[in-house]
């Protein structure tokens, strides 16, 4: 008892310094001829994107590039990326950038080769066919959605976030090259390697947790414990990034099979209302919810805690608290854009929403919608 395993995972999976430029032989081995590369403004600027699809070229592939992310995915991008695929006539895609980019082209993989609309396979596994083959280059470190079958894409008609989650999602190829990553500013640093601890932890409390998604778990909360801050304060630091790369790697591979729970339940809806990026809504939410959750699995919490590199589950709390004061991350009330007010206004549809997405039912402790919105108020 407690030793089943389920285990869902891209099969070809690269983590170290480089292995991005292994793309276009990836590429050509998985059958591909025409490729549209799925990136954003940021990545097509400074060049990254580029060297990319000159290496699917030398491999002999056809590549045009879509570029038309501008924040985190919306429907409407994932439909301007699918005319952007049939118009290329791609039979692959090729993500490169932060999750955003990545989420985008799963979305937009399953919605070429199933039609309908996106908000029909919201929740868990409602995708029936497979999409076109996708190879995901991570560019922050990060969201693990390279090795995740998991979308989160916002429905502009609704602002809602919706959770999609579907073995179709998963990328046939994940390339995490550190190297990539050395650019990332600082402010990014920290809200995608909060994000990353976020998976670990949820992922290592969560009710689906098992022994394999343990073993990542730990050895992710290790990591990222170790040198968030070093990357964060020293962008160039090598060892950091490679370490904080694998970390995120681990935390989704964790998380895509465990399940997040209550943080990432209760950060979705703060996205959808009010624009504030993914890591960060998690970050402002992660101290408050842990000291809320850790009765329902002490031990759990202390042995995460230890992985850390800290005495027990008292000293997490603590800990999470002085990482968000040592990378500046701000109270919920303080993010821009979030006012009291609108606040007050929709903090108990944000609770239903929360809810609704099945991620606080895997939690350690399992709130109802009042004690969402005295958790929102406590995070404030
Ligand atoms: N599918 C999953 O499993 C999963 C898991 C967690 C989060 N997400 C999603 O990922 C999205 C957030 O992704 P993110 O946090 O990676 O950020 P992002 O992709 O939204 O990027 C944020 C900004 O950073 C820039 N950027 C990216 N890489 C850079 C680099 N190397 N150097 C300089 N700038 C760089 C981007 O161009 C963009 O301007 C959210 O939509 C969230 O829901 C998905
Ligand atoms: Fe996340």
């Amino acid at each position: 008892m407690g030793l089943d395993v389920e285990l869902h995972l891209p099969p070809d999976i690269q983590v170290g310094g480089g292995v991005s430029e292994r793309v276009g032989e990836l590429a050509a081995g998985s059958g591909l001829t025409r490729v549209l590369v799925v990136t954003d403004p940021v990545m097509v600027d400074s060049g990254v994107a580029g060297r990319v699809a000159e290496r699917l070229e030398a491999a002999g592939i056809a590549t045009a590039t879509f570029s038309d992310i501008t924040g985190e995915p919306t429907t409407d991008f994932v439909d301007a990326g699918v005319a952007a695929l049939r118009a290329h006539e791609a039979d692959g895609i090729v993500a490169v950038g932060g999750g955003s980019p990545l989420d985008t082209a799963k979305a937009v993989s399953v919605m070429a080769s199933n039609g309908g609309a996106l908000p029909d396979y919201l929740g868990y596994h409602k995708i029936p066919e497979p999409g076109v083959p996708l190879i995901a280059v991570p560019t922050t470190a990060g969201t693990g959605s390279e090795v995740t079958r998991v979308t989160v894409i916002t429905d502009t008609s609704r602002d809602v976030k919706m959770m999609i989650l579907s073995n179709h999602l998963m990328p046939r190829v994940a390339l995490a090259d550190f190297r990539l990553t050395l650019t990332c500013p600082p402010g990014l640093t920290a809200n995608v390697g909060v994000d990353s601890l976020t998976h670990a932890i949820e992922s290592y409390v969560s009710a689906k947790a098992n022994p394999v998604t343990d073993g990542f778990a730990l050895r992710a909360a290790e990591l990222i414990g170790r040198y968030l801050r070093r990357a964060q304060s020293d962008g160039g630091d090598e060892e950091a990034r490679e370490a904080l790369m694998l970390g995120a790697m681990l935390a989704g591979a964790a998380f895509s099979n465990a399940s997040v729970a209550l943080v990432h339940g209760m950060s979705r809806p703060i996205g959808a209302h009010f624009h504030v990026p993914h890591g960060l809504s998690n970050a402002v939410l992660l101290p408050t919810i842990t000291r809320w959750s850790i009765g329902g699995a002490p031990e759990r919490y202390a042995t995460i805690a230890r992985a850390m590199g800290l005495a027990d589950e008292a000293a997490l709390v603590d800990e999470l608290d002085a990482l968000n004061a040592d990378l500046g991350v701000p109270r919920l009330g303080e993010l821009d854009g979030v006012q009291r007010d609108h606040f007050d206004r929709v903090k108990a549809d944000m609770a239903e929403a929360a809810l609704a997405s099945g991620s606080p039912g895997f939690n350690p402790r399992v709130p109802d919608a009042e004690e969402i919105i005295a958790l929102y108020d406590e995070a404030w």
